[in-house]
């Protein structure tokens, strides 16, 4: 029978649409915001003058390559700026990659606490996402294999993992790439890398300049501090970034998003500052409220996995109430299947001192 109104391909009502962090708390006058995974110095001064000087010229269409932020990126980092691709975060890249590479009854795997947005592009595209298990909420090469089937098109990992914090060291990142098939595409969401201060650890970019099915894709929402403009960029072998052209909007990313993008890598000051600050207070958050009888997941990234008890009125949904009505704005986990833990960004100083204290008294310590 024919439907009597449009329907969406199979899978797009099986997504559980994607639940952003809390930035409200009713009724308080100082709130916070620790939910996600902002910096808390904010853009680099030079960004965010570059960003105005784009005042006087938004009639203009972009630039539809993003040609001076890939070349940016490329004397950034060493890489062939044709082999780059910008996109509106890195989000969009994500689901311009799930729409080139699959197809209705496809699989693609992910990890079982990996980035929420890789089964919603999967499932948007009408292939199926398959979870992997965990070892202590790390991504595990031997899980994901377990999952590889005729069907497999994709492998999305994040490395770092949000919301866990965990890494794959790169030797498994490679392992991994070596058992696949050759014409399964792996994805490193390397969103928090400029963050991780680890000998084993490697972005993927070695990986992505020999093989010809592994991309990276990168953020400028994180410790760039951008996320309101959107801007991310995806290092690629020469015939996926084909593809990805092909597909991507003519004019995803904005002129404002690339004199920002320019700006802020080219301010290694400010970056190193946010890199220092950062290193400073994980440290701090993981000691502090690890003292509190709370499990904190070592994280690599710019944000802590809290860990609370079963105990009714200790549970992570009253932590999140009592944090809430302070003001402190945590990432509830329940979409991430960890509803008994919750996840903070590491935020200032005033702002970490606060939540840890507040936390102390929520379980009863102070
Ligand atoms: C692992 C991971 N990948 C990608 C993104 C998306 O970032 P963007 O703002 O570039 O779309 C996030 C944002 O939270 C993330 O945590």
């Amino acid at each position: 029978m024919t439907a009597q109104r449009p329907q969406p391909r199979p899978g797009v009502l099986d997504i559980e649409a994607y639940v952003p962090g809390k930035s409200t708390a009713p009724g308080v006058a100082k709130v916070y915001k620790l939910s996600a995974n902002e910096t808390p110095l904010g853009a680099s001064p030079k960004a965010v003058e570059a960003y105005r000087n784009v005042a006087a010229h938004l009639h203009d269409y972009p630039e539809g390559s993003s040609r001076a932020m890939r070349e940016a990126i490329g004397r950034a980092y060493g890489l062939d700026p044709a082999r780059i691709i910008c996109g509106a975060g890195s989000d969009d890249l994500l689901n311009l990659l799930a729409r080139a590479y699959l197809a209705d009854g496809d699989e693609a795997i992910y990890t079982k606490h990996g980035f929420s947005v890789y089964p919603i592009v999967t499932l948007g595209c009408g292939a199926k996402p398959v979870a992997a298990a965990e070892k202590n909420f790390t991504a595990d090469t031997d899980e994901i294999l377990k999952l590889v089937t005729p069907k497999t098109r994709m492998v999305f990992i994040a490395n770092p993992n949000n919301p866990t914090g965990t890494y794959m060291p790169f030797d498994e990142v490679k392992r991994l790439h070596r058992e696949l098939p050759k014409h399964v595409l792996l994805v490193i969401d390397a969103a928090y890398a400029e963050y991780v201060r680890r000998n084993d650890y490697e972005s993927g970019i070695e990986l992505v300049a020999t093989n010809e099915n592994v991309v990276m894709t990168r953020t400028f929402s994180k410790i760039y501090g951008l996320a309101a403009l959107r801007l991310g960029w995806m290092y690629g072998p020469e015939h996926i970034v084909a593809a990805i052209n092909r597909i991507r909007g003519p004019f995803n990313v904005t002129s404002p998003a690339v004199a920002a993008g320019i700006a802020a890598l080219e301010d290694t000051a400010h970056t190193e500052k946010a890199r220092a600050h950062n290193e400073t207070w994980l440290a701090w958050l993981t000691e502090e409220v690890g003292k509190l009888g709370i499990t904190v997941t070592p994280s690599a990234a710019n944000f802590v996995l809290i860990h609370f008890p079963d105990t009714p009125g200790k549970t992570a949904k009253d932590a999140d109430a009592f944090l809430t009505s302070r003001g402190i704005l945590l990432r509830a986990l329940g979409s991430y299947h960890l509803p008994n833990a919750l996840r903070m960004t590491v935020g200032s100083e005033e702002a970490n001192r606060i939540a840890v204290k507040a936390l102390a008294e929520f379980m009863g310590k102070k």
